[in-house]
Parts: C-alpha cells; sequence; structure tokens
C-alpha cells in the first residue's frame, strides 16, 4: 500500500517512544521506505539501532553526522520525503516547529521539506492542554500541518486524560488515506482554464498580466488523478510542464480562450475559469512593428468578451461553474459580486498581495464563496491541496444537482 513512498520518521523524546518503534515496523511491512530521524532526547527512551533493525537505513541523529559527501543530509531528507511524520511529537517539538526554529536534524529537516507534515502529540494531559501547547498547535494546523490526535485514557505518568500517542494502527491508517488518491471523478468531463493571456499591439508586443498558470495546472492534475477527463485551455508562455493524459489547447488572446472554452463547454460536467483573463485588448493590431514617433502614444483599449459570464449565462441544469477572483482589497465584496453577476456556483477567492498566495507561488491562500456568503477559508497549502479542496467542494456540489 506504501509502495514506492518515502517516509521520514521523527522520534521526539517521550515515553511513547517505543511505540514508534511499532509504526517503522508496521510502515517497512506495507511497503514504504523509512528515514529515521532521532532527536537527542528520544535516545533516553530508544536507541538508534532499534530503527536501524527494523528500517535497514541509517538512523540520524546528529544534524553534521555527514555520511554522504555528495548531499547535505537534511536537505537530501527533506526532498526525498513524501511525507514527514513526527511520532511521538513532544510539546517542545511542537513548538519548535510553530516557532520555525531549526536547532537539530528534524527541526531543519521540517524547515526544508515541501512534502506534506504529519504529527502524533503524545505528552502529559495539562501539557497538553495549555495555553502556549494549544496555540502552537493551532499554528501548526493554519500551516496545513496534519494532526493525528491522541487518545485519552491512562498516561504513563500516572494522569488519566487526552495526551496519549494514537496507537501505531490508527497513524498507519491516517498515513494510508493521506496518499490514497480517490476516484470520484471517472466519468467527468472537466473544462480548465490557466494563464494569461496575451493581447498583441502589433508582431512583436503584447499586454498580458502575471498570472503563471500554476494553480490551473495543478487543478488539470488533481483532476485527472481523480479520474476526470480533463481538458486544460492554457494561455501564457507555457513554461510549465504539460500535464500527463490532459486534453491540452494552448491559445494566446481573450478571444482565441473564447472560441475554445465555448466549443468546448456543453459537454463540461465541472468548468474551473482559473486564467487571468485580459479584460482589455488593443482596438488595433497592427500587421506590422510599430515604428516609435516624436511625443507619447496613446493606445485605445477595448473589453474582450467575458467568458465566465457568458458561461454563466448559458449554464446546463447539471453543469458547476467555479471562477476565480483575484483581488488585492475587499476580497469578499469583489468575490461576492462576482458570483451573482456571472451564476457561479461558487468562486476561489484569494488576496494576491498576501505572502504565499497568488501568482507564480506553489501556495495559496483561498477562501471560497457562493450565493450565500463565505463556505470555507483554507489556511497557506499547496496549489495541489488547494486544487483538491475546489474539486471536493466542485463534486459535492454536481452530486446536489442530481
Ligand atoms: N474572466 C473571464 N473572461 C474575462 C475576464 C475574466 O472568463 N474576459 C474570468 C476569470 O477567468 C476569473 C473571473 O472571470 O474566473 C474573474 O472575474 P473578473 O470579474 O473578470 O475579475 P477581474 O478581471 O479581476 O475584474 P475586476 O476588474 O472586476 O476585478
Amino acid at each position: 500500500m506504501l509502495q514506492g513512498k518515502t517516509i521520514v520518521l521523527g522520534v521526539t523524546g517521550g515515553i511513547a517512544a517505543y511505540k514508534a518503534a511499532a509504526l517503522c515496523s508496521a510502515l517497512v511491512q506495507k511497503g514504504a521506505e523509512v528515514r529515521v530521524i532521532l532527536s537527542s532526547s528520544s535516545r533516553q527512551f530508544i536507541q538508534p539501532l532499534t530503527f536501524q533493525a527494523l528500517s535497514r537505513h541509517h538512523v540520524i541523529v546528529d544534524t553534521f553526522e555527514e555520511k554522504d559527501p555528495s548531499v547535505i543530509a537534511h536537505i537530501d531528507l527533506a526532498d526525498r520525503a513524501d511525507l514527514v511524520v513526527i511520532a511521538p511529537a513532544t510539546a517542545n517539538v511542537l513548538a519548535k516547529a510553530a516557532l520555525g526554529l531549526g536547532d537539530d536534524m528534524l527541526t531543519t529537516t521540517l524547515l526544508a521539506t515541501q512534502a506534506p507534515v504529519m504529527v502524533c502529540p503524545a505528552m502529559n494531559v495539562h501539557m497538553y492542554q495549555h495555553p502556549a501547547v494549544q496555540k502552537n498547535m493551532q499554528t501548526l494546523k493554519e500551516r496545513g500541518v496534519l494532526f493525528v490526535e491522541p487518545g485519552e485514557g491512562f498516561l504513563a505518568c500516572g494522569y488519566t486524560g487526552k495526551g496519549r500517542m494514537a496507537e501505531p494502527e490508527a497513524i498507519v491508517e491516517a498515513i494510508i488515506s493521506q496518499f490514497e488518491v480517490k476516484k470520484d471523478l471517472v466519468g467527468k468531463r472537466v473544462l480548465i482554464t490557466a494563464g494569461a493571456t496575451r493581447e498583441a499591439v502589433d508582431p512583436v508586443r503584447f499586454f498580458t498580466n502575471r498570472s503563471t498558470g500554476k494553480m490551473g495546472y495543478a487543478l488539470a492534475e488533481a483532476a485527472q488523478a481523480r479520474g476526470a477527463q480533463v481538458t486544460l485551455i492554457s494561455g501564457g508562455s507555457n513554461p510549465l510542464a504539460r500535464p500527463d493524459g490532459v486534453e491540452w489547447i494552448p491559445i494566446e488572446s481573450a478571444e482565441d480562450m473564447y472560441q475554445a472554452v465555448m466549443s468546448r463547454a456543453d459537454e463540461a460536467d465541472i468548468i474551473i475559469k482559473s486564467a487571468a483573463v485580459a479584460d482589455y485588448r488593443p482596438a488595433v493590431i497592427y500587421d506590422q512593428k510599430m515604428k516609435k514617433k516624436e511625443g507619447n502614444l496613446t493606445i485605445e483599449l477595448v473589453r474582450t468578451k467575458d467568458i465566465l459570464r457568458q458561461l454563466g449565462e448559458q449554464k446546463l441544469a447539471h453543469q458547476v461553474l467555479v471562477g476565480f477572483a483575484a483581488e488585492t482589497e475587499n476580497v469578499e465584496e469583489n468575490a461576492m459580486k462576482k458570483v451573482h453577476v456571472k451564476n457561479l456556483d461558487f468562486i476561489v477567492a484569494n488576496n494576491v498581495a498576501q505572502v504565499g498566495a497568488g501568482f507564480g507561488t506553489d501556495t495559496n491562500i483561498v477562501s471560497l464563496y457562493d450565493r450565500n456568503g463565505l463556505l470555507l477559508s483554507l489556511p497557506q497549502l499547496s496549489k495541489r491541496e488547494v486544487s483538491d479542496r475546489i474539486l471536493d467542494e466542485a463534486i459535492v456540489r454536481f452530486e446536489g444537482k442530481k
């Protein structure tokens, strides 16, 4: 079940460290390649040799233990990981992670990895309830860290309450479901637009915008992975890798995108318009390169067709129509206006002025709105994760129309 997956298992200093050995063994038995990092205090409870024997790999304790001169160990591990799991996660490691400290191998790996992170807290009930610990956990959740909640019961310290690390079987189950790709779009046609349009002035110049298409491409990949038949209509210079198994249609201008979308719209079950389409284009496109002249130049711009609005007007009963709103202020008000005017099922709004959101980044921070207002606000997530959340909502809407 976990064949081909590399899981970095971080073990920190709590009595539940003994359960981490069972977890390591179960993950290896399910086919995962497990790379273990021990915090120095975990060694008071368990030895590296235990994990070395179970994982069949060298176990890392010291940040500066560089066995392979061709790589930097914590960066190499961080890059290889498909998932980083911390079990048990002490109050101390949660605080360090929330703060972004990197004072040992595990915390530097956490800072360097792009993989999802899952933590399995284990501590005394009063420590668990402490406002500082609760706040750190909240910070990590908002950052997209996954939690396998501790259980209630007898604790090694003699107390009874919440704080006992989840059992290895439950953690394995959470890990498997993290990797499970839902196939809930089989038989559905999904039409996605991505990137920026280019509005030509003459054969060498054009007007465009900052959109790179990363969000739309992530949506196309996610929909394809979930079994959909995907058409991706892509603007811009298309430096992004063309997703496998997706019908890919490159376009230049808003008019090209309009034609490409309209000729396929009726077949689509779900349409997601993440492209940043020009609202204006030059009134005249010159056949020959414009030559500079004395004085200023004024270029007259005329409106392009609003593709999304047209789609909203002709929307079929079973179709789900999703728009995007890139805003720099009054996000909610502007997004809600677009939901109504363009007859959308919902809109994905982001403040492109925010760090970690918007153009060119690998992450996004979005909120979803429908006719009734805010549906959900997501924390900063990778664009792929954002895509899956958008698709989850689109599927609910699609099923609701049956
Ligand atoms: N859109 C479109 N056709 C256009 C312009 C935009 O389909 N000619 C779509 C985008 O793909 C996006 C949504 O409309 O899904 C954005 O809404 P819009 O009101 O056009 O946003 P802005 O272009 O940012 O407009 P405004 O100046 O009103 O903020």
